[in-house]
C-alpha cells in the first residue's frame, strides 16, 4: 500500500500501517519527510508514480483535497486502485474528487480523522469513512488499524466530511473558549491543579448538557425548568467582564455573549440554551 503525504498526520498513518505488518511505500512533496520514515519500516518513494505503482490501496493525507488531486494527477494510471482520502475539504471538493477518480477507474473512500497523530492506532482513536460499503468491507481490516473506534458512517461519499466539519463547530470553539478561560485563570493566579479539577468537572457537565441540547434541537422543544437564556446571558456578560479585566483576549467569549444577547432580543430569553438554534 502507499501513503501520500508525510506531514504530522500522514507520517503517523504510515508508521501505523507498517507497524501493523503491511508493506508501506510513502511519498511526500518534500522528500526528507518520507525518508525520515525509513527507520519505522516505511519505504520512501521519490515519486507518486512509483509509490502508487503496485500499491492497490493508496491513502492520501495532504493539507487539502486540491493538493491531493494534484499529487494523484502525476500518477500515469489510477485504474484499479482504491484511494482513501484523509485530506481536508468541503462536500463539493469530495464530490468533485469522487467524480474525477471514477472517470479514471479508481475506487474511492473519503474519510476524516477525529484524533491527533499520537492517538493513531489506539483503541480509543476514531476515524470515519464514507463511500461504497463494498469498498469499505474490502479495506476495513487495514483501515481499522488506525483507530479502534473507527467506522464506516455513510454510503454517501461526502458523509464522513460532513460529520467532521459539523462536529468541528463544537470541538474547535470549545477549545478556543478553553484557551481564553485558562489564560484568565492563570493570570488571576489559579493553579493548573485547580484548572484541571474544574475542567474535568465541566466536561462531565458538558456531556449532560450536550445530550439535552441535542434532544431539544431535534424535538423543537426548548422549554426549561433548569436555566433560561436570560440567566446564561447575564452570566456571560459577567464572564466577559472578568476576561477583559484580566486583560486576556476574549473574542470567543464576546461572540458567545453577543449571541445570547441576540437571543434575548429575539424574545427567547425564557427558553433553554438550545433555543439559540432558532436565531
Ligand atoms: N494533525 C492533526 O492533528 C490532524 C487531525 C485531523 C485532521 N488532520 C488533517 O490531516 C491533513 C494533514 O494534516 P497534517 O497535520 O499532517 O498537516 P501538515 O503536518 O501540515 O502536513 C501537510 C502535508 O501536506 C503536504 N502538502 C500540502 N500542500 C501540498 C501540495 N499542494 N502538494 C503536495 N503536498 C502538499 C505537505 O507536504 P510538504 O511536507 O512538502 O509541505 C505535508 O505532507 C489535513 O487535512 C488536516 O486537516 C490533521
Amino acid at each position: 500500500m502507499a501513503v501520500l503525504g508525510c506531514g504530522l498526520m500522514g507520517s503517523a498513518l504510515a508508521r501505523r500501517f507498517a507497524a501493523g505488518g503491511l508493506a508501506v511505500t510513502a511519498w511526500n512533496r518534500t522528500p526528507h519527510r518520507a525518508e525520515a520514515l525509513a527507520a519505522d519500516g516505511v519505504r520512501p518513494s521519490a515519486s507518486v508514480a512509483e509509490a502508487v505503482g503496485e500499491a492497490g490501496l493508496v491513502v492520501v493525507c495532504l493539507s487539502d483535497i486540491d493538493g491531493a488531486r494534484g499529487a494523484l494527477e502525476s500518477a500515469p494510471s489510477l485504474a484499479g486502485l482504491t484511494v482513501v482520502n484523509l485530506s481536508d475539504g468541503t462536500h463539493d471538493d469530495v464530490e468533485t474528487l469522487a467524480q474525477w477518480l471514477g472517470e479514471r477507474g479508481a475506487s474511492f473512500l473519503d474519510g476524516a480523522t477525529f484524533c491527533y497523530p499520537e492517538q493513531i492506532g489506539e483503541p480509543s482513536a476514531m476515524l470515519v469513512f464514507s463511500g461504497s460499503a463494498q469498498v469499505w468491507a474490502a479495506h476495513e481490516p487495514t483501515l481499522m488499524l488506525l483507530g479502534g473506534r473507527s467506522r464506516h458512517v455513510s454510503d454517501d461519499i461526502s458523509g464522513a466530511k460532513g460529520l467532521y466539519l459539523g462536529s468541528g463547530a463544537f470541538f474547535v470553539t470549545a477549545l478556543a473558549g478553553f484557551v481564553e478561560s485558562t489564560a484568565c485563570l492563570l493570570q488571576r493566579g489559579h493553579t493548573l491543579e485547580e484548572i484541571r479539577d474544574t475542567t474535568l468537572y465541566g466536561l462531565e457537565l458538558l456531556r449532560h448538557a450536550t445530550e439535552e441540547v441535542a434532544a431539544a434541537i431535534e424535538s423543537g422543544r426548548h422549554e426549561t425548568d433548569q436555566a433560561t437564556i436570560h440567566v446564561f446571558a447575564d452570566g456571560a456578560r459577567k464572564v466577559l467582564g472578568e476576561l477583559q479585566s484580566a486583560d486576556v483576549d476574549s473574542s470567543v467569549m464576546a461572540a458567545v455573549s453577543r449571541k445570547l444577547d441576540a437571543a434575548e432580543h429575539a424574545g427567547l430569553g425564557h427558553l433553554g440554551y438550545s433555543a439559540q438554534s432558532l436565531l
